[in-house]
């Protein structure tokens, strides 16, 4: 996303625009906003020429470059035209081709992708005249993003509110993603498990699944049916994506089972429990002696079960390592019957667990072996799907 043009229109969410361009400024696009002048009469427009570098634009007549002509030369090279919040009266406009003003008339010659996202009174969002315009949107090829629910700024509750500005721009960037994964059915494990000792006690990693969280995210945004099967972790599961939580290796496994039948592409990215307490002590365990040993009994392998039952699933397995790293790496795959295998080293430095980035290799069933740079997980997660996709259009 190399050049964003927002349109930003007046209603009272025009202040979390603000915040929206930051996070495209950020994330390294150029960011042009185009304000209705209602929108003025909420956010000054040199708040936006501040967080973005780049002039507001608002009148359609103003003066102007010479041989310009401004909403078209707005749009040339722009990736995508964000419209945030979309009043009902724009909407209006956009759905019956009515070009008033420098946004409305903007949005008519756009060739690229168009986020709309609405923002006003859950009474107004309900009424048909604003559900029928925002379905010739959809029609019209427009990407419409659902308001959150909660309290709005008329004070009652419901549906109609701005979603979050990074919400905004996670689904601006799955507009723009390719859907090369489209209407395969997918499951990725992900998460540590957790073995009890006791009611008050636990065996588990230090897993947060982050990796497995930004696979099911990355999946969907390419057009995937999505199935994530978690751990326990403190994260918000990815729009659009099916989460079943579990706690225990066994659980974990009856849950796969479950669900991996009619799946294409299975992902293992939890960091699973080998073992688990052979009792659990229905009470808490009491500090009454020295030393303590606990007996333990080993969990089923989830992947080793599916690489058994594999079928045409394409399935892929994860190592964490800290020696030896390909050669235990390669026999995993071949002990799992894997396609590929992501090969974590855990002793390289931004590598490995509760990290935001991660520096890993593939390694494919045939033997070949890609070492990936350190990079954010968000970021390997396509990387790896990208592989995944190459994969599978030679099988
Ligand atoms: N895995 C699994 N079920 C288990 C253990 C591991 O499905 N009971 C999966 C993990 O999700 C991962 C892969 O197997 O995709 C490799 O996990 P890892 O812990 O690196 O390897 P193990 O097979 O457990 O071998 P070891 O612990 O001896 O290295």
């Amino acid at each position: 996303m190399k050049k964003v043009v927002l349109g930003v229109t007046g209603g009272i969410a025009a202040y979390k625009a603000a915040e929206l361009a930051r996070l495209f400024v950020r994330s390294g696009a150029a960011v042009h906003v185009v304000m209705t002048p209602a929108a003025t009469e909420f956010v000054n427009p040199l708040t936006f020429q501040v967080l973005t570098g780049n002039q507001v634009y608002v009148n359609m007549y103003g003066p102007r470059e010479e041989g310009k002509i401004q909403h078209i030369d707005l749009l040339k090279d722009t990736d995508v035209v964000v419209i945030a919040p979309a009043t009902a009266n724009t909407i209006a406009k956009m759905a019956r081709g009515l070009a008033d003003n420098l946004l409305s008339t903007l949005y008519l010659a756009a060739c690229c992708p168009v986020v709309v996202v609405p923002s006003m009174n859950v009474d107004m969002y309900k009424h048909r005249a604003v559900q029928e315009n925002l379905r010739i949107l959809a029609e019209h090829g427009c990407q419409v993003m659902d308001p959150d629910a909660g309290e709005l700024a008329c004070g009652v509750y419901g549906r109609g509110r701005m979603p979050e500005p990074l919400d905004i721009l996670a689904f601006t960037r799955a507009v723009l993603r390719p859907k090369d994964l489209a209407g395969l059915k997918t499951l990725v494990s992900a998460g540590p498990t957790r073995e009890p000792l006791d009611p008050v006690r636990f065996l588990s990693n230090p897993s947060t699944g982050l990796m497995g969280y930004a696979l099911a995210r990355a999946l969907k945004e390419r057009g995937a049916e999505v199935i994530l099967i978690s751990g326990q972790t403190h994260l918000q599961a990815p729009m659009g994506v099916k989460r079943i939580e579990v706690t225990t290796t066994e659980e974990m496994y009856n849950a796969v089972m479950d669900y991996y039948h009619d799946c294409r592409i299975i992902i293992k990215a939890a960091a699973v429990s080998d073992y688990r307490p052979l009792k659990v002590s229905e009470q808490k365990v009491k500090k009454n002696s020295t030393t303590l040993t606990i007996e333990l009994a080993k969990n089923r392998d989830i992947l080793l079960e599916l690489g058994k039952n594999k079928g045409e699933r394409f399935l892929v397995g994860f190592a964490a390592e800290t020696e030896d790293v390909y050669k235990h790496a390669q026999e995993k795959l071949t002990r799992k019957n894997l396609d590929l295998i992501v090969v974590n080293n855990l002793k390289e430095p931004g590598a490995g667990f509760a990290v935001k980035t991660n520096r890993v290799s593939l390694i494919e069933r045939s033997g070949k072996v890609e070492e990936l740079p350190l990079m954010e997980k968000a970021e390997l997660a396509h990387h790896i799907l990208d592989r995944i996709a190459m994969m599978l259009q030679k099988q």
